[in-house]
């Protein structure tokens, strides 16, 4: 396929990374009219047999490339990751086209810092918890919310997992990562959480993930997590509206990608019905972050859209 990301090589990843890359897996969410097969990273070691992401994987680079350069241009949401910027120059990808795509950048530091922000209060409230970051990509937020005794779990498809570790090995005991597909119905058993960790309530984070799967899996994956989590745990998921699905093109940065937009919501009660354990506790829209004429438009498009264009909800159990 085309490559829309410019990639030089993983100049600081680990020399056999890409042999280590587990067998492929079927792409979810890639839109039906984009160009077939994997997103290709060519190394400048010929020898390597080259680096290669499917097309809902390789989105992953667009919030690393907002977490490590968009608080130039959105200083009160920089989110101050001491990673993402070490990670982009290991992966060698140009990333100027998803920077230039403001309104994308802006959703991703908008939504790290509620995610940091509902995290810290979280641990504070259950210090020795364990946190699960789903789809993880390359983000991390343990650096975030490590408070000394709490664990955390980074979770994606096999792929980026052994991406993740070429680039990045945990280098703390309570830190871990899981190499699981949120489609197959044994994902939470894959986690492998051990007894301790059902001990406290769970700190779940998904974002950028759910809206690549189709509709049935996405409430499956809340539906699950709420039949497993313990009693006052929390899951933080974006959202977009019905109104994307199909529309991945249109989209300045996942059209690069071939991703394809599949699961949206039209009523913030459409998140809570997988499952009666399920509670809505909050959901943001991000239009609070264009002041009073965001809150206006919101507040006058909500009657007709019935949900936030894009939004962040935290699940309760
Ligand atoms: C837009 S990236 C978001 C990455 C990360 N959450 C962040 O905000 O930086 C989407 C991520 O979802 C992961 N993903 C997509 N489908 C998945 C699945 N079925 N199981 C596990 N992870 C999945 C992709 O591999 C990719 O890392």
């Amino acid at each position: 396929m085309p490559t829309p990301l410019n990639w030089h090589g993983a100049a600081g990843a680990r020399k056999d990374h890409a042999r280590q890359a587990p067998p492929h897996h079927a792409p979810q969410g890639q839109a039906p009219g984009a160009p077939a097969g994997r997103m290709w990273a060519s190394t400048s070691d010929m020898e390597r047999p080259p680096l290669s992401l499917d097309a809902v994987p390789s989105t992953l680079v667009i919030p690393l490339a907002a977490r490590a350069a968009g608080g130039s241009f959105f200083p009160s949401l920089a989110c101050s990751d001491a990673d993402a910027a070490r990670l982009l120059r290991s992966l060698g990808v140009d990333v100027d086209a998803y920077l230039a795509d403001r309104p994308t950048v802006l959703n991703v530091l908008w939504r790290t810092r509620h995610i940091q922000r509902a995290g810290q209060a979280f641990f504070a409230r259950h210090p020795k918890a364990w946190g699960i970051n789903l789809g993880c990509g390359l983000s991390n937020y343990f650096q975030w919310l490590d408070n000394g005794q709490n664990h955390w779990v980074d979770a994606d498809l096999p792929e980026v997992i052994a991406l993740r570790l070429a680039l990045d090995p945990p280098c703390s005991r309570r830190l871990r990562s899981v190499a699981l597909d949120l489609t197959h119905a044994d994902w939470w058993q894959a986690l492998q959480l051990p007894p301790e960790a059902m001990e406290h309530p769970l700190f779940v984070v998904c974002e950028g993930v759910l809206m690549y799967l189709q509709p049935a899996q996405a409430q499956q994956v809340l539906a699950d997590f709420a039949s497993h989590a313990p009693a006052g745990s929390r899951l933080l998921i974006d959202t977009l509206h019905q109104c994307a699905v199909g529309r991945a093109r249109w989209h300045s940065s996942v059209g690069r990608t071939g991703a394809e937009f599949r699961w949206g919501i039209q009523h913030p009660d459409e998140l809570c019905s997988s499952h009666p354990r399920l509670r809505l506790a909050h959901l943001h829209s991000v239009s609070e972050c264009y002041g009073w004429w965001g809150r206006t438009s919101d507040a006058l498009w909500r009657p007709w859209l019935g949900a936030p264009l894009y939004g962040l909800a935290e699940l309760a159990v």
